[in-house]
């Protein structure tokens, strides 16, 4: 039997003849034409220090890469049929819509006029609420721009569809995700929020530098972690996901929290949520790119430039992004959309771990987050 450790403890037992199958799993997990990230030199004595797959029927995950980078791929996570089923879906949704309250939703220097001051916002914790690509409002009207159809309007959908959605639901509350997320050393996880983002062609919005923990604050230690599905292929044309392998070795840079001045004082004239500085020194490296983008032309240049790597996947790949990872994602110049579903999950009550009362999002009367 051999006993493959990860720096949580075994995550998986393999006996002698599956650990034969070892360098097909690897060969899996360096497909030609993607990047990978991480030290994938390999020999047979580094590999079992340095690597733990965990194995399962539906899926293979590199956990140690993963502890080493905080991002990583678990290939075909999800099935061709399940992509389409949850793209259906959400086409039937957006189709029942009424988009007579329009909002943007932006990641630029106005997310706080946005985002910060939006009862619509707020409110979309355990519902399906609806957000538009900044570009898609004519400003004088209030109105969709001419000629714009709602479908290809929206930003992302959220942030409650694992709660109030069957087809979302069932594939939240699989068995895959809830195994994945104990391989990878979650032990009471649970699930605050779920997004379903479009990535529009042609102007499908950038998504400035941020750490997901800065929206999913943990106390008394960051906890969130990312699951990104692929429902279509995501590639450096339309939009795919880049990080920066061992940045969540990095504190926390920024919080976005409730402003006291509206909650507590009564001011309805403050904005609702503002960010705050988390570390001293906010002359870092990765201070000048954060909630922007690097400097670069074009922006490819700048992101490989402050050391992000592209994680271009094929639909039903899942991209692991660690709470503390730096990623952001660049405008789609594509014809193609980019839509993907993501799952924002926390470490649980029963590991000590508490969900900041100053996150934007609260549920109702205290309620829990669903348990994985
Ligand atoms: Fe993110």
């Amino acid at each position: 039997m051999l006993v493959l450790l990860s720096p949580r403890g075994p995550l998986s037992l393999l006996s002698e003849a599956s650990s034969k199958i070892i360098p097909f799993m690897f060969a899996r997990l360096t497909r030609p034409g993607l990047q990978r990230a991480g030290n994938l030199t390999l020999n047979s004595t580094s590999f079992r220090r340095t690597f733990a797959v965990h194995v399962c029927d539906g899926f293979q995950v590199d956990v140690q890469s993963f502890h080493d980078n905080g991002v990583g791929i678990v290939q075909n996570f999800a099935s061709q049929e399940e992509c389409e089923k949850m793209m259906a879906q959400m086409d039937t949704l957006v189709s029942e819509w009424d988009p007579s309250d329009l909002v943007v939703f932006r990641t630029d220097d106005k997310q706080t006029e946005n985002q910060g001051n939006s009862d619509y916002f707020l409110d979309s914790g355990d519902g399906i609420a609806f957000f538009l690509e900044p570009g898609a409002v004519d400003e004088a009207t209030g109105l969709l721009q001419e000629g714009r159809s709602k479908h290809l309007s929206l930003n992302k959908v959220g942030h409650g569809l694992h709660v109030q959605d069957s087809v979302f639901r069932e594939y939240s509350t699989s068995s895959r995700v809830s195994e994945l997320t104990r391989a990878l050393g979650w032990i009471d996880p649970v699930l605050p929020q779920s997004m379903y983002i479009f990535k529009q062609p042609h102007d499908g919005a950038e998504v400035t530098s941020h750490q997901d923990s800065a929206f999913l604050y943990t106390e008394p230690r960051q906890t969130c972690l990312g699951l990104w599905l692929a429902l279509e292929d995501a590639t450096l044309d339309n939009g795919c996901v880049w990080a920066r392998p061992g940045s969540h070795h990095e504190p926390i840079r920024r919080q976005f929290y409730r402003n006291p001045e509206y909650f507590e004082q009564g001011n309805k004239d403050a904005p609702q949520m503002l960010f705050r500085n988390l570390i001293q020194d906010d002359t870092t490296e990765p201070m000048k790119w954060e909630g922007k983008l690097p400097e670069g032309v074009p922006a490819e240049q700048g992101a490989y430039d402050a050391g992000f790597v592209p994680y271009e996947c094929k639909q039903g790949d899942l991209v692991l992004i660690h709470g503390s990872v730096d990623h952001l994602s660049l405008k789609n110049t594509s014809d193609k959309s980019r839509h993907t579903f993501q799952l924002h999950l926390i470490e649980g009550p029963k590991q000590g771990v508490a969900w900041s009362k100053e996150n934007w999002l609260q549920l109702a009367n205290g309620r829990p987050f669903l348990s994985l």
